[in-house]
């Protein structure tokens, strides 16, 4: 008897309800999962305790490779859990701060870094003032000092200030003397929360001992010449800052898990947010 050939059409409307019927309850798991994250959240803000722990994440993803019983999906099931993982941070981040964190300080008291260190950790874009002029520009910082000088750069800054201010839910690294024109600061805080990354001198300059790219040390990179300029700029940081978080001895995680906590602990409980 001859066999009788499937309608091929038919065969892919079958397998397209199974993964229909599949995407559903996916979803229905995903939203319970992300009720859940936000509890977890709950929890660990009404008890203080860090809110984005890495070494948890590695446990989920071991977890999942361990489950995992066709191993040629091995690769991709990682990658679903370290989106879900990305998007779980990024949902959390959004409602504990719904706003931009700026960070200031001297040269070398780890904006950039901690600023990395952040945007890794929220799931926040991350947006460094002096990278955005060297991209408007076309030259780099030292440049832009050496053939237009500093009120030049100043103008340029201030510019940038302002159109940067106007995003929503940043991560904000400044260049060491965005503080000297209080216009910026006022534009800063509009949309942002400003934390002082504070160093001793000697910290600073074991950081940027070596960095030729420092225009307003160059010729003049010792402990007494950067303790002279933070001098001048102290009371301009301090009047600018909505928290101050000292960065000697600390890494660049720590720094962050501070900031974090700082800034969670002003925030308004995740419940008003959201309903569970
Ligand atoms: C400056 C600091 C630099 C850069 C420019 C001027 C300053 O930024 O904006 O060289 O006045 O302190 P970093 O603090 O990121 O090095």
């Amino acid at each position: 008897m001859q066999k009788r050939r499937c309608d091929p059409l038919d065969a892919l409307n079958q397998i397209r309800k199974k993964i229909d019927a599949y995407d559903q309850e996916l979803v229905q798991l995903f939203e319970k999962r992300m009720e859940a994250v936000l509890q977890v959240l709950s929890l660990k803000k009404e008890y203080k305790m860090p809110i984005f722990q890495k070494e948890r994440e590695e446990q989920v993803l071991k977890k999942a490779a361990e489950n995992i019983q066709n191993p040629l999906f091995e690769a991709e099931a990682r990658e679903f859990f370290e989106t879900i993982m990305r998007i779980s941070r990024k949902l959390q981040a959004r409602l504990l701060f719904p706003y931009n964190i700026v960070l200031i300080g001297f040269m070398g008291a780890g904006k950039s870094a901690v600023g990395k260190e952040l945007s890794l950790l929220l799931e926040m874009e991350l947006i460094d003032i002096d990278a955005y002029i060297e991209k408007e520009m076309k030259m780099t910082i030292s440049d832009l000092f050496e053939r237009y000088g500093e009120a030049y750069f100043r103008d340029r800054e201030e510019e940038a200030v302002e159109r940067i201010s106007k995003r929503k839910n940043c991560i904000i690294s400044c260049g060491g003397g965005v503080v000297l024109r209080e216009k910026n600061i006022a534009n800063l805080k509009k949309s942002g929360k400003v934390i002082f990354l504070e160093a001793k001198a000697e910290t600073i300059y074991s950081r940027i001992q070596g960095d030729t790219t420092r225009p307003l040390l160059k010729g003049n990179m010792t402990i007494a010449a950067i303790q002279e300029k933070l001098k001048q700029r102290e009371s301009h940081y301090q009047r600018a800052a909505d928290f101050t978080v000292s960065t000697d001895h600390k890494t660049e995680r720590e720094i962050a898990q501070e900031i974090i906590a700082l800034l969670c602990e002003a925030s308004p409980a995740v419940e008003q947010n959201f309903c569970f």
